[in-house]
């Protein structure tokens, strides 16, 4: 692959917290890297919850016609998928749950209504999910981990890689821990690279 063309979702509500801080650092990383960067702030979409009207199951279209179109086709057309949700509730924030429902019209159309493959999408399709949680435990991202796996997987994308911060409370707390953000821009290089072919398939390796 020549040049990978990366999409990166900001999924709090905060737009200078945590997971915006630590994501801005991987697409620094990927830019850097020479991979073009499409940005996306969810918290400045208009996008309808799914309303389960089942439509879908017709041609694969979702009915609810908002900004979800204009983001279904971004991230139907990048090669990398970089996630940030920081822990609500021991799972990822209503904004970024929203969007993954909404992309349940893609699993419908992959699953029941026109399972041929997409020919737009590109088979070596890696995603990074980026997060964040205030407390420390050990179980802190195993629920928004199945679910952004499950979702990786309706868009044909490997949970490739992810950048964890824990002990992160206050919008500005990841600026004192250098670790985190210098493992996120390693992570968006790593991330053009391995799209690009030129890299070990695996993260840090
Ligand atoms: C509604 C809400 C729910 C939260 N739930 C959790 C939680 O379950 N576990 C946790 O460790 N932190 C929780 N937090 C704290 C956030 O995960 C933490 O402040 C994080 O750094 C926010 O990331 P951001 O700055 O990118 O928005 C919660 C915060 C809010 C506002």
């Amino acid at each position: 692959m020549d040049t990978p063309r990366i999409a990166a979702l900001y999924g709090s509500p905060r737009r200078n917290g945590n997971t915006a801080r630590l994501l801005r650092e991987a697409v620094a990383g990927a830019r850097g890297a020479g991979a073009p960067v499409e940005e996306i702030v969810l918290r400045d979409l208009k996008l309808s919850p799914c309303l389960e009207i089942y439509s879908c199951t017709q041609d694969g279209e979702c009915r609810i016609r908002d900004d979800f179109q204009r983001v279904r086709d971004l991230v139907l057309a990048c090669d990398g998928l970089m996630l940030a949700s920081p822990i609500f509730y021991y799972t990822v924030t209503a904004h970024t749950k929203i969007l993954m429902d909404r992309f349940h019209s893609l699993w419908v159309k992959k699953n029941w209504a026109d399972p041929r493959p997409n020919p737009i999408v590109s088979p070596r399709r890696k995603g990074l999910f980026i997060s964040a949680g205030a407390t420390r435990g050990k179980r802190l991202f195993e629920g928004s981990l199945l679910s952004v796996r499950y979702f990786f997987d309706t868009l044909d994308m490997d949970l490739w890689h992810t950048v964890l911060g824990r002990g992160l409370e206050y919008a500005d707390d990841v600026a004192k821990h250098p670790d985190y953000l210098e493992e996120a821009r390693r992570a968006g290089k790593e991330l053009a690279e391995a799209l690009r072919g030129d890299a070990p398939a695996a993260p840090g390796a």
